[in-house]
């Protein structure tokens, strides 16, 4: 698979962010970087919490700063942890990646450089979205 500068970029980003991890619970540290339409790239850490369901992700952390900077509109997003098997975003990231970035990229890569490159809708296939909140005709 060839990949691409700005995805070889992210994956960095992504990289260094993950150095940043408050993870003294989990010992898994996560770093992700967000591509803005702009050029913009958006990283973040997840910043675990010591009664557990206060963590935050590192995907919706990137998602959240970028939000907060003004960022609306985007084009990928990278995902580095250190598995073999690539991990994914979990569950409520795949909710709010779709609510802010639709069918994204997902870059997911791993410390040995094992990438992988899927689409939102294949993490998230029939997503309950805004959409639903107005009147149906
Ligand atoms: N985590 C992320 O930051 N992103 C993912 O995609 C998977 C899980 C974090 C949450 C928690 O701090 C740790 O990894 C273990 O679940």
């Amino acid at each position: 698979m060839k990949i691409d500068s700005i995805t070889k970029k992210l994956i960095r980003e992504a990289l260094k962010v993950r150095q940043r991890a408050h993870a003294p619970f989990s010992d898994f540290k996560v770093g992700a970087a967000l591509l803005a339409w702009d050029g913009r790239i958006f990283t973040g850490c997840n910043v675990e919490n010591a009664t557990y369901g206060l963590t935050i992700c590192a995907e919706r952390n990137a998602i959240f700063k970028a939000i907060s900077e003004g960022a609306r509109q985007f084009v990928k997003i990278a995902v580095v942890a250190d598995t073999k098997r690539l991990t994914p975003p979990c569950g409520p990231c795949r909710q709010i990646i779709w609510e802010f970035c639709g069918d994204i990229e997902v870059i997911l890569s791993n410390l040995e450089g094992d990438t992988e490159i899927v689409s939102m809708t294949t993490l998230l296939p029939r997503p309950f979205d805004s959409g639903f909140l107005k009147k149906q005709p």
